[in-house]
């Protein structure tokens, strides 16, 4: 179960928080209420977040040979950072993601996003299936973060090869030959992006500045782009592939969307909150504690269950169905809360806002081939494609009246 989380049927008789054991003995305490979650994300000092990046499955010598020979290091820096140097590093980061900065870059994506469409307008006219993950989502948040921030020059396959590798290392279920091989791939990108966060100006220079003025290990800066690449700009195309999907079968939405009745900004904050692509996010508790009536031993690790919290039917009156505008639809905890909260919520709200406005009419011209398949892992849905063609006209379509 905690490996695909997301199938598990809704069950209103699941505890608000459970002991679940891993294939690796290692006992997790899975919080699902959205009470528990938010009080677990409020309390850095009990519940800690160091553990963010472990490897929930042990990396063997080999892979850890491997990941050392390339110099890879991960010294706290963001979201595994619970030191006092966390504020610190969060503000530069921030100041790089502002709102507003996040808005100047919108008039740009919707020119590509819509050049895309119209490209893949034309191959689906001519009959050939599309790809909606590869052929639209998969590289627009990293073309984005690339104008926001430095990073390194490299091909985006390149980097989504490392991002996805870096994703199943940290977070998936493996066997030792696996995590050897993705070792490498991890390793090797990494010495790309100590390259960069040597040289780059902009955000990494002025972290580089402070790291070196608050006395910070050199690799904090590496660490923090680091996760800038893997969860923020991965996560967000799997968030706009998991909702043109979503939006694959909810016709009713797409048609509001066509009519104004239902609003862009409705729609991606109920994506966020029915199928966030980070469903699960970690701490570990620094004391002896309770969660709800459940104790809770030091150095217990907390699997803060977000996709499940915003299906609580204490956060909306129909919790499983997708109803943009609903009462509650903004409660969910797809962005964690409190001291680490996620500092590219605007820049993925907004790049989602475009790419629902700018599909919406192609969507409800296509129809579903092959919905996206997404392999076991704790917190990530990473879904691999999601293929669509153009939808035969209905006989209604067509002015037809079907005999009975
Ligand atoms: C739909 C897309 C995204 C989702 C669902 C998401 C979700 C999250 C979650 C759950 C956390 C952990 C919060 C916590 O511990 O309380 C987080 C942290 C973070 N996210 Fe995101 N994220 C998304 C996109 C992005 C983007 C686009 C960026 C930047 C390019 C980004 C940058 C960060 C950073 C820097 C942190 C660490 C903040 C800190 O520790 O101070 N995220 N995100």
């Amino acid at each position: 179960m905690l490996f695909r989380s997301w199938d598990q049927p809704p069950d209103p008789g699941w505890p608000p928080v459970a002991t679940i054991t891993d294939r690796t003995g290692t006992a997790h305490a899975v919080v699902s209420g959205h009470h528990l979650v938010r009080r677990v994300l409020a309390d850095p000092g009990t519940f800690r977040p160091d553990n963010a990046l472990d490897a929930v499955t042990p990396i063997p010598v080999a892979a850890l040979r491997t990941l050392a020979r390339h110099g890879f290091r991960l010294p706290p820096a963001l979201a595994n950072n619970g030191l006092p140097s966390h504020p610190g590093i969060r503000a530069v980061v921030a100041e790089a993601l502002h709102p507003d900065r996040v808005t100047r870059q919108q008039g740009w994506l919707t020119g590509l996003v819509r050049r895309r469409i119209a490209g893949l307008a034309g191959r689906l006219r001519s009959g050939a299936p599309v790809d909606l993950y590869a052929d639209l989502a998969a590289d627009l948040p990293l073309r984005v973060l690339a104008r926001l921030v430095a990073l390194p020059d490299s091909d985006a396959a390149v980097v989504k090869e490392f991002s996805r590798a870096a994703l199943e290392l940290f977070w998936a279920p493996l066997d030792p030959a696996r995590q050897l091989a993705l070792a490498e791939l991890v390793g090797r990108y990494h010495a790309v992006l100590r390259d960069c966060a040597d040289r780059a100006g902009g955000m990494v220079g002025r972290l580089r500045e402070h790291a070196r003025a608050a006395r910070l290990p050199p690799d904090t800066v590496v660490g923090a782009l680091f996760f800038l690449l893997v969860a923020g700009q991965e996560t967000t195309s799997q968030f706009l592939t998991l909702l043109l999907h979503r939006l694959t079968r909810e016709p009713a939405v797409l048609a509001g969307l066509a009519t104004g009745g239902v609003g862009v900004d409705e729609v991606v904050e109920e994506g966020l909150r029915h199928d966030p692509p980070i469903v699960t996010w970690r701490r570990v508790a620094a004391r002896d504690t309770t969660i709800g009536d459940m104790p809770v031993p030091a150095g217990t690790s907390v699997v803060l269950w977000l996709a499940r919290a915003g299906r609580d039917p204490a956060v909306t009156g129909h919790p499983d169905r997708f109803l943009p505008g609903q009462p509650g639809t903004r409660r969910h905890l797809a962005f964690g809360a409190g001291a680490h909260r996620c500092l590219g919520a605007a820049l993925a709200r907004m790049e989602a806002a475009v790419v629902v406005a700018e599909t919406a009419p192609l969507l409800r011209r296509v129809e579903l081939v092959r919905a996206p398949w997404c392999p076991d892992n704790l917190s990530f849905r990473m879904p691999d494609a999601l293929m669509v063609a153009r939808a035969l006209p209905s006989p209604a379509d067509l002015g037809l009246v079907v005999a009975s």
